[in-house]
């Protein structure tokens, strides 16, 4: 099944996506239509179940075509992700039945697009500083507050919102919240300006007294800090897999331009020094992978994947950085570092990787409170 979904990925993603993620980037553009497409395929809610209109694969899968996605586009992988990992797992993880059927069915099979509010202007490392503010009032809560840089938040149809109704509480008052686009009081900032992932959006989200129904809250009062944090454990499975998608775009390139360039009579394949840089790249992108795919095992088998999912994903974004500047060495200035070639796109793109769903920093901080919980 696997095998079948990767295939038919790489086919998208070298058909429909590479050859156009250069122009989507260029012209930040949503390819509003491909995320349509990748809904018809089944792929924004690869591991969400059939009766609530996903896919009803497993992890694996989901990382699998994830990461071919992000071969061809790494903006359409973080889409991909973002509605995947952040907005429908916490959803099929902590929804009653009623709310799937209304926050989950037309988000799984991409008619509608979510998005995950927990960073603000005042804190992103420090997720449990939350201080949006639910007030509840009768059986509403009043939401007050902003979220910054909200991935796919310039279209989404539907936020889950993290908030606190109790600051003294610290994380333990923090709870999530299922927003509807349209809401009066929810309004979106400006899309960022970006170093890259050009093609998707990035803005704010603004509460101005923002009433909405108790029955929007998503698990119990005060769960929200747990419910971010194993959401983000999926999610950086996710992120691993754009990750690796970005590497092996570079490594792609890289091989294949070097087979052809030549220089002092002979292709640069030939020279032991660009050799070694293609080996390198290989070697990181199959480690990265091997994260990855492992972190995602553990997941199917239900296993504590936290330290395996940091694991991958500081991997994976540290591949995807490495390997895009060696692909960019390796084609020089001619078409390394032009914007009329890709590899320039991939360094841009990689960047993020190991900023977003926490940086190298709190990933190394979970591995090594992971570590020593296994010594204790
Ligand atoms: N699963 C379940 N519970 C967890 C958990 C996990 N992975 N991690 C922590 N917890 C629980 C703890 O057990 C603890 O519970 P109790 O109060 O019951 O004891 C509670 O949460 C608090 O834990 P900590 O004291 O460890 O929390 P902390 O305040 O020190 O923060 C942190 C820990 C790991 C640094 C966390 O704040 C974090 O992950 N920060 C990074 C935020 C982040 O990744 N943001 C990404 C936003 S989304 C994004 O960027 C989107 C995109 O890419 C597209
Ligand atoms: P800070 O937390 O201010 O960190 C600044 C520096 O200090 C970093 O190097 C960090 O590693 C370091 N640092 C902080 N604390 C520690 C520590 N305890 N130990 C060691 N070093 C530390 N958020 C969402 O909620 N939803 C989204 O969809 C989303 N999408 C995003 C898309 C983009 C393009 C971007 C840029 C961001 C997005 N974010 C999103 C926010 C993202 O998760 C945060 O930017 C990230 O978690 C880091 O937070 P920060 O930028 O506030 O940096």
């Amino acid at each position: 099944m696997s095998k079948m979904l990767q295939s038919m990925c790489r086919q998208f993603a070298d058909e429909e996506l590479a050859p156009n993620a250069g122009s989507w980037d260029k012209e930040h553009k949503l390819p509003v239509e491909v995320i349509k497409k990748m809904g018809e395929m089944g792929l924004m809610g690869v591991s969400q179940p059939t009766e609530f209109g996903g896919s009803g694969m497993d992890t694996m899968s989901y990382a699998i075509s994830l990461e071919e996605i992000s071969r061809g586009c790494a903006s359409c992988g973080v889409v991909m992700s973002a509605n995947n990992s952040l907005y429908c797992d916490p959803i099929k993880m902590f929804g009653t039945a009623e709310q799937k059927e209304k926050w989950l069915t037309d988000f799984a099979s991409g008619n509608k697009l979510g998005c995950f509010a927990l960073s603000e202007p005042g804190n992103g490392s420090d997720a449990g500083a939350a201080s949006t503010v639910a007030v509840a009032d009768g059986d509403h809560f009043v939401l007050n507050g902003t979220k910054n840089w909200i991935t796919n938040g310039p279209t989404a149809d539907a936020a889950i919102v993290f908030a606190t109704s109790d600051k003294s509480a610290k994380h333990k008052g923090i709870s999530a919240f299922l927003v509807e686009k349209g809401t009066p009081g929810f309004t979106t900032g400006k899309p960022e300006d970006k170093l890259g992932i050009r093609a998707s959006g990035t803005c704010s989200l603004i509460f101005e007294d923002c009433r909405i129904p108790r029955s929007h809250l998503l698990g119990d009062l005060g769960m929200g800090f747990k419910i971010a944090m194993m959401t983000l454990d999926g999610g950086r499975i996710g992120i691993a897999s754009q990750g690796v998608g970005i590497a092996q775009a570079s490594l792609d390139a890289a091989v294949r331009y070097s087979e052809t360039r030549t220089a002092f009579g002979s292709p640069i394949s030939k020279l032991q020094a660009i050799q070694f840089k293609i080996a390198d790249m290989a070697m990181k992108i199959e480690s990265a992978r091997l994260l990855t795919w492992r972190a995602a095992q553990m997941k199917d088998d239900k296993e504590n994947f936290i330290k395996a999912a940091a694991m991958a994903k500081l991997a994976a974004s540290e591949a995807a950085t490495f390997c895009s500047h060696q692909a960019i060495q390796v084609l020089g200035g001619y078409a390394g570092y032009v914007t009329d070639y890709p590899v320039e796109r991939h360094y841009r793109d990689a960047r993020i990787t190991e900023i977003y769903e926490g940086t190298s920093e709190i990933q190394r901080l979970v591995i090594a409170g992971q570590v020593y919980k296994d010594y204790a």
